[in-house]
């Protein structure tokens, strides 16, 4: 643990924790005991504080709420067979929330202080670390702006929080997903490679669509033309196209996902072909019809790996391989399970043991 910093603690007990299912638990409803806060103001981080979860007093007028200046982040905490707790990557977030902060106009954050927290937190809720297998503490920091001014401009105080929430498997069977090509969730110039809550607003709506037309997720496309496969709502997506590993380049568009780079990082481990690049709808539709896209799953920190079943299109419906046949993202799958777990060497070193 690193212990460089002040951090008033107020209280450490789990009331919460005995009574508290962890079996089939809905993802981010159940937090643990406490949460992690720390005030920027008058130009630095102040107040740094671990206190019991719950409501935070504010004003209804903080700039959050209506210029939308707030930035997220979400990584996993698993217990090792040794009893050791261990959080994956947790220096990748770190980086790409500050890439968010610095594109939202907001204050980045020291990374003792991100890492503190982290390691703070579930030090003081350890026993809400899951032990079942697919399991794990979801963790979730949070910086929002804070000034209660009407004005639009970039606050001068903000609030860092981090929360964490026991969870199981985000999806619990293959995806139905459509490739979408009337909205889009980014924009040449905009801000899709930052993790702001905007991203995720505006996403919602067709998202809605899409799920009264049955559809679990969506493919988001390029703006301008419609025929670029990007990402998915909540996760990077790859496919396995003629043996080879493709997945869309990350761009100005597109969420530099942490899943996404360790998977790549697996693959090429193993020998597998694969292509960061422009990845067409056609290819993938095309695949589909002739049978050489093998497998399609999305990544990300809360999917996991999650199969895409079927795929819709222009009002067609492509059904792909059965999941059971589909043997390289299954492997890659067991393979960063057994690493996050403990249950293989973890040979890139990306388990920091808090
Ligand atoms: N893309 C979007 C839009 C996401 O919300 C996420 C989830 O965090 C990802 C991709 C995957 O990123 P990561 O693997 O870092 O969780
Ligand atoms: C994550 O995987 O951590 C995400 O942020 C996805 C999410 C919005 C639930």
């Amino acid at each position: 643990m690193i212990d460089t910093l002040q951090i008033k603690v107020t209280e450490t007990s789990n009331p919460r924790l005995a009574e508290t299912e962890f079996k089939d638990i809905p993802f981010g409803k159940i937090f643990t005991d406490h949460m992690f806060m720390a005030d920027f103001e008058d130009g630095e981080w102040k107040n740094l504080q671990i206190l019991p979860y719950g409501p935070i007093p504010m004003s209804p007028a903080i700039s959050a709420l209506h210029y939308g200046q707030a930035i997220f982040e979400g990584m996993k905490a698993y217990r090792l067979p040794n009893g050791d707790i261990s959080v994956f990557r947790a220096n990748k977030n770190f980086e790409r929330f500050n890439i968010s902060a610095d594109r939202i106009a907001m204050p980045t954050i020291p990374e003792e202080i991100f890492m503190q927290a982290i390691s703070a937190l579930i030090n003081i809720d350890k026993g809400w670390v899951p032990t079942q297998e697919n399991y794990s503490l979801y963790l979730r920091p949070v910086m929002f702006a804070t000034d209660s001014s009407l004005g639009v401009r970039a606050s001068d105080t903000y609030k860092f929080v981090l929360l964490a929430t026991p969870t199981g498997p985000y999806y619990t069977k293959a995806l139905k997903v459509k490739i979408e090509t009337k909205y889009t969730r980014a924009n040449e110039g905009g801000v899709g490679y930052a993790k702001t809550a905007g991203n995720y607003a505006r996403s919602l709506y067709p998202f809605a669509e899409a799920q009264k037309e049955g559809f679990d997720q969506l493919i988001w496309t390029d703006s301008a033309t419609h025929t670029l496969v990007e990402e998915s709502g909540a996760a990077n997506v790859m496919f396995v196209l003629d043996g080879k590993l493709i997945t869309a380049a990350v761009s100005e568009t597109i969420l530099n996902g942490v899943t996404r780079d360790t998977i790549i990082a697996l693959a090429k481990d193993k020998g597998i072909t694969v292509e960061e690049r422009k990845v067409t709808v056609a290819e993938i539709i095309e695949g589909a019809k002739n049978g050489k896209l093998t497998e399609a799953f999305a990544v990300g920190t809360a999917a996991t790996v999650t199969q895409i079943g079927e795929i819709g299109y222009e009002g067609e419906l492509y059904k792909l391989s059965d999941a059971s046949t589909r043997t390289v993202s299954t492997s890659l799958a067991k393979e960063l399970n057994d690493i996050r777990n403990g249950l293989a060497e973890d040979r890139f070193g990306w388990n920091w043991i808090v």
